[in-house]
């Protein structure tokens, strides 16, 4: 835990002084991610906004206000999760991110990611979707969970559009819902599959 935080705290001062891409001339602050180093689940967003651009904080507007509330409803709060975006830094006009920034900035969500080693990666929306399920449509596929390179992922709406959006809105809720035991499940079967200590084994045979 103690290095993981030390780890990600280092990631985030080099995200900060980031210039790998033209986004870094416009930014306010970058917004490298906040939460709990060793979370077992991760959200990945597409990219700030105007107040996250101004506090260096992911999901602090209105569609973050509906996230806690979703994170509420499963006795969650951001403390015990990991909250990050595509990209680090906020597109002009909160335009849609293109290619080459998403291309730019992937390395710094690979070594988040690489640092917290979660259970379970949740994507809000089609930008972070894209990353692990191409070509697929979210109206499709959200809430179905799926083992990607190892991890299980689960892609969900972002809560935007659920804010735009009544219906998805109890969509986006019942996803939701699925992730304390979707968490449950992984770590059942990463415990199955752990060798047995000799010790446990002598004891067994006491
Ligand atoms: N939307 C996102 O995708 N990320 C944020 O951090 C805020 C809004």
């Amino acid at each position: 835990m103690e290095d993981q935080a030390i780890a990600l705290k280092a990631l985030g001062e080099q995200i900060a002084v980031c210039p790998k891409c033209a986004l870094s001339k416009t930014r306010t602050r970058a917004v490298p991610g906040e939460g709990n180093p060793d979370a077992d689940i991760v959200f990945i967003g597409e990219g700030p906004g105007f107040h996250e651009d101004q506090q260096a904080r992911p999901f602090v507007g209105a569609a973050g206000k509906f996230l806690d509330e979703l994170l509420a409803s499963i006795g969650l709060n951001r403390k015990d999760v990991y909250i990050c975006n595509v990209i680090k830094c906020r597109p002009p006009n909160n335009r849609d991110p293109l290619p080459g920034e998403i291309e730019a900035c992937k390395p710094w969500l690979e070594e988040q990611l690489g640092v917290i080693k979660p259970k379970v990666i949740v994507t809000l929306g089609r930008f972070s979707m894209t990353r692990y399920f191409a070509g697929q449509a979210i109206s499709r596929i959200h809430g179905q969970p799926r083992r990607v390179e190892g991890v299980m992922v689960v892609p969900m709406y972002h809560p935007a559009a659920a804010l735009h959006q009544a219906s998805l809105r109890r969509t986006i809720m019942e996803d939701f819902k699925k992730l304390p035991g979707l968490v449950q499940d992984v770590l059942a079967k990463e415990q199955e599959s752990e060798p047995v200590e000799p010790e446990a084994v002598q004891m067994q045979l006491l």
